[in-house]
């Protein structure tokens, strides 16, 4: 095959150019990070996972008419997307404290939130993503008021989906982070959901249990990540059927 142009390459995936012009290849690869790429590992399986769960979440926002960079899968580690212009803010929606939030307000993980909250950070990995305030998204000119108007209002669309979705197979969405693209037809631009969703970008805990589902699992040692995305992929019914990390063959009767 013809080496393919990289466009882009990430700590999780790497675009290729693609077949068209507007189009890309998103390559999921094995790696994880985890605090702005200090600790890192390779978890085989992770990539297979996340291409397939992505692909389930960007079909099922398409199918409510919510927007996304996604076109089709194309193998076991790439889908076919639409080429954006990425917003450089990740955004960050929360239905229970988690994480930094838990910290930075003292609140215990958990804790319901009085309504959904919409936050956003600089993408940018040597200052650790940080916190900003709109007032700086719109000074600094990465987004106007009416972008970030249409931004909170395909967030929230994307938290009441997946939270649905989610809550169907008996998994709690605490929060996740998601990526805006622009893209233009002709002179209109238009914001899509864009990047991936997978339990890499999102918390997800086990209703009955509470056990993490996501990415923690891997940046507080919890145990292994593929089986516990494997478990996700499983509920959901989006299980690839050749994803496996164990290496006994198994008789089938
Ligand atoms: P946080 O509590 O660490 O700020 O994370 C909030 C959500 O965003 C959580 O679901 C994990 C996700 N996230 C990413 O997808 N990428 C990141 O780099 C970080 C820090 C968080």
């Amino acid at each position: 095959m013809a080496r393919r142009k990289k466009i882009y390459e990430g700590k999780a995936k790497i675009l290729y150019e693609g077949p068209e012009p507007g189009t890309l290849v998103q390559y999921f690869k094995d790696d994880a990070t985890a605090f702005n790429a200090e600790k890192r590992a390779t978890i085989e399986g992770k990539g297979v996972l996340n291409n397939r769960l992505s692909e389930f979440f960007m079909t099922g926002l398409a199918n409510i008419g919510v927007p996304n960079h996604f076109i089709k899968r194309l193998n076991m580690r790439e889908q076919l997307i639409r080429q954006v212009e990425i917003i450089p803010l990740e955004v960050i929606v929360r239905n229970f404290a988690a994480g930094s939030m838990a910290k930075r307000l003292g609140l215990e993980e958990g804790t319901p939130l009085p309504r959904p909250i919409v936050e956003f950070s600089y993408k940018d990995d040597a200052l650790g993503d940080p916190l900003v305030p709109e007032e700086y998204i719109m000074a600094f000119g990465w987004a106007t008021q009416q972008d970030m108007d249409d931004i909170v209002a395909l967030a929230l669309r994307v938290n009441d989906f997946l939270s649905g979705v989610m809550f169907g197979v008996g998994i709690k969405l605490v929060d996740f982070k998601i990526e805006i693209g622009r893209i233009w037809d002709n002179d209109y631009m238009r914001l899509i959901v864009a990047d991936e969703i997978s339990p890499d970008s999102c918390r997800l805990w086990d209703i009955e249990t509470g056990q993490k589902l996501d990415k923690d699992v891997f940046r507080r040692d919890l145990g292994n990540l593929t089986d516990a995305y494997t478990e996700v992929a499983r509920r959901l019914g989006v299980l690839p059927t050749n994803v496996t990390h164990t290496t006994k063959p198994t008789l089938i009767n």
